[in-house]
């Protein structure tokens, strides 16, 4: 398995391009089971993730094909993927694709509305908690799927098709709403949806499904409302900036000083984070081009930071702002909602020499002076990264193991932070 060496200690400058967002590709590839027609989705993420969506969706027949490099093109602009599922000829998710990556449940949405039926492998535990389904199959059950769960699988029927209904979820939840927005998208009559999360990736794919001839409106905030339609058409569709790794980098550059420009970056879809790094001292200012994130000379404030769904501050960026924290002058207190165990990292960033308290759900944070090198390896792909970020601040080498968690959700991590001067080298084997 490939391993990252990081010699700690430089600060970056220069520019890092922002790829297309895994957390919205993934769902935008399952949409486009919902129709026969050709999607087209651009500045799609180079990941491990995306692959394993890909095979996935093989399985049901779906025809997936990346053109060529065109002229002009760098490996800094995102694939282009050609989804056809003109026939599916599989409605079943067996366990060994779907154990490998928890979205790939999301498939039993459009299946089911599609084609009546699917059945689906229960995706299971995993590194960072629990993570049940039990939100996904109410919002199918209330838009008219009959639900039962035998042997690991949920089968999904709605023989006469998916019916208009309300939604009303008890918790925020990202797959939830995207489950629902794609049965209501084709469901017969109006659905609501109350409670739906506001992340920015679902606002992208109520974007492509409203291409593809939905009618969704109120995408973003807590209530919105599909007028189901009868079949869903082609479209072209290109996948929105990462806010993850974009807050990543941009903490990464807090951590060991510098000036980089975050291509392509929006500030609007993660203001909460850009607002903790302004608080922890670091300059973040806006341009045509992207986010400018600097930090020079002074040092690093500790800072208060809660978890939440979107518009606050990610749980998705939890880790990567611990490993900041680690050489603020204080105390700073990080406080996890959303899931009930990611704090793996915590031991890990311990054997940099960080000072890490947890009580309960919150992390307390003592700022240190130095951190210094060692081998370490996390077992989810937030809190790789954010040892990769202690690691470029620590005195010495690090060795980052299991590198594949970070191939699931950052693309050329190692270019992009050694084109910024970075002493960052992937170890093959
Ligand atoms: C999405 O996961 C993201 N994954 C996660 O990113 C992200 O951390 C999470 O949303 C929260 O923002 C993708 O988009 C592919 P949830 P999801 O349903 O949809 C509970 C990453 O690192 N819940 O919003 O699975 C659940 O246990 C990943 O890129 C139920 O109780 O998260 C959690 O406590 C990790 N029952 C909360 O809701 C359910 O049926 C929010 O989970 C569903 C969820």
């Amino acid at each position: 398995m490939d391993r990252i060496r990081i010699v700690g200690g430089r600060p970056l400058h220069g520019a890092i391009p922002i790829s297309g967002a895994k957390n919205a590709a993934l769902p935008l590839m399952i949409a486009g089971l919902l129709t026969e027609e050709t999607l087209i989705l651009d500045n799609v993420p180079r990941l491990a993730d995306v692959a394993q969506l890909q095979r996935i969706l093989g399985n049901h027949g779906v025809d997936i094909l990346v053109p060529g490099k065109k002229k002009g093109a760098t490996v800094d602009d995102g694939q282009t993927l050609h989804i056809s599922a003109a026939k599916i000829i599989d409605t079943t998710a067996p366990y060994e694709l779907v154990s490998k990556m928890r979205a790939s449940f999301w498939v039993v949405a459009p299946l089911v509305a599609r084609m009546g039926e699917a059945k689906v492998s229960m995706p299971g535990g995993c590194a960072i908690g629990t993570r049940p389904v039990d939100l996904l199959i109410m919002a199918l059950e209330q838009l008219g799927a009959t639900i039962e769960i035998e042997g690991g699988y949920v089968i999904a029927r709605a023989k006469n098709g998916l019916k208009g209904g309300e939604v009303v979820f008890p918790k925020v939840t990202v797959g939830g709403t995207h489950t629902a927005l794609m049965a209501a998208a084709l469901a017969n009559g109006t659905s609501v949806i109350e409670n739906a999360a506001r992340e920015p990736e679902i606002v992208d794919v109520a974007d492509c499904l409203n291409k593809m001839g939905a009618k969704i409106t109120g995408a973003g905030t807590s209530r919105i409302v599909v007028e189901g339609v009868p079949r869903l058409k082609g479209a072209r569709h290109s996948v929105l900036p990462d806010r993850i790794e974009t807050g990543t980098y941009a903490m990464a550059v807090a951590m060991t000083g510098g000036d980089v420009m975050l291509q392509g970056a929006r500030p609007e879809l993660l203001q909460a984070a850009l607002d903790v790094l302004v608080k922890s001292g670091a300059q973040v200012s806006v341009t045509n081009e992207g986010i400018r994130v600097s930090r020079n000379g002074g040092g690093l404030a500790p800072v208060d930071v809660t978890t939440a769904p979107f518009p606050e501050f990610p749980t998705d960026l939890q880790a990567q702002l611990m490993a900041l924290m680690t050489r603020a002058r204080g105390t700073s207190h990080i406080t996890e909602t959303i899931f009930e165990n990611r704090f793996m990292h915590v031991q890990e960033l311990a054997r940099l020499g960080a000072q890490i308290r947890l009580e309960g759900q919150t992390a307390l944070i003592e700022g240190v002076e130095k951190l210094k090198g060692a081998p370490v390896m996390a077992t989810d792909l937030r809190a790789s990264v954010s040892l990769v970020i202690a690691a470029l601040a620590a005195e010495g080498e690090t060795m980052v193991n299991r590198v594949y968690h970070l191939d699931r959700g950052f693309e050329r991590l190692e270019d992009k932070l050694g084109r910024c001067g970075a002493d960052v080298s992937r170890i093959s084997g």
